[in-house]
């Protein structure tokens, strides 16, 4: 029987925590972090999670605030709103709701964000320092997942690790702090053609694709630790990208949906937030 990564409850343990210092900081700093969320367009999927992380902020006890644009909002406009952020001391987190509206440069507005700010670290300086190795923030669901792991003590060193997918957001960002943990690392995407092999020769897979029940049994490998990073809504029902029955049979170890690394990636945004703060705020944890 595989073991079930309860990603629910390890993300109630970090937000309980954060709030604790948060309250702590206010006592002596008299602020709180503040987080702005800026959310372009009426993207379903992005609703969702903008909703799941107010209400997170609202358990910390750290300040949310959500600015919304339409569909139409301009570059230049988005560059202003982002500066302003960047320049009022009473933010300390920034985070741009992705995807944004096919005409916006994506990588541009988001190296427009201080990376002291950077909460999502998906800026260029914030980046260079995962891949570096260097201390920076770290992305909310890579960061979530290390964290998993190391609660029920899976070490990824010497193991063979693959990560399904190459999203700026998840895939390469998680594969960089695997190889730093110092798995073997390979990264598997559309293009690649032996996707099912390379994943049961794999002793940690993290399935981050985007589509439903995906990874079945016959990519597993008995005791393999299998992360599904994957939500999709499927006739009303959440699915992630392993189809959960299948592959919880030879598994050793593996995240439902929900209940996994959704609330995995809330609770270190909260997290970033405060180390943000903290930054900011000179003060040491
Ligand atoms: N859209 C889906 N996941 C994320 C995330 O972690 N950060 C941002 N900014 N947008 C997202």
């Amino acid at each position: 029987m595989a073991t079930i990564l309860d990603g629910k409850q390890l993300a109630k343990e970090i937000k309980d925590n954060v709030r604790m210092k948060v309250l702590e900081l206010e006592r002596t700093t008299n602020q709180r972090p503040h987080l702005v969320v800026v959310l372009v367009g009426d993207d379903a999927a992005s609703e969702t999670y903008v909703s799941g992380k107010e209400k997170a902020a609202e358990i910390t006890h750290i300040q949310s605030t959500v600015i919304r644009k339409g569909t139409d909002a301009s570059e230049a406009e988005l560059i202003e709103l982002l500066r302003k952020l960047n320049n009022d001391p009473l933010v300390h987190g920034i985070l741009l709701q992705l995807p944004l509206p096919k005409h916006l440069h994506q990588e541009r507005l988001i190296a427009e964000i201080d990376p002291r700010k950077d909460v999502d670290g998906f800026t260029p300086e914030n980046v260079a320092k995962l891949v570096k190795g260097q201390a920076g923030i770290l992305p909310c669901t890579p960061l979530g997942i290390m964290r998993l792991l190391k609660k029920y003590a899976i070490d990824p060193s010497g193991k063979n690790a693959c990560v399904i997918g190459r999203s700026q957001i998840v895939g390469k960002p998680m594969a960089s702090l695997l190889l730093e943990a110092n798995a073997t690392v390979t990264i598997c995407h559309s293009k690649t053609k032996n996707i099912q092999e390379i994943s049961r020769n794999s002793d940690i897979v993290v399935v981050a694709i985007g589509k439903p029940e995906y990874v079945d049994d016959t990519f597993v490998r008995p005791g393999a630790v299998v992360i599904d990073v994957g939500i999709s809504r499927v006739d009303g029902k959440l699915k992630g990208d392993v189809a959960f029955d299948l592959a919880a049979r030879n598994a050793g170890f593996i995240t439902p949906v929900p209940g996994g690394v959704g609330p995995m990636t809330i609770a270190c945004l909260m997290e970033n937030t405060l180390t943000c703060f903290m930054n900011q705020m000179g003060v040491s944890g």
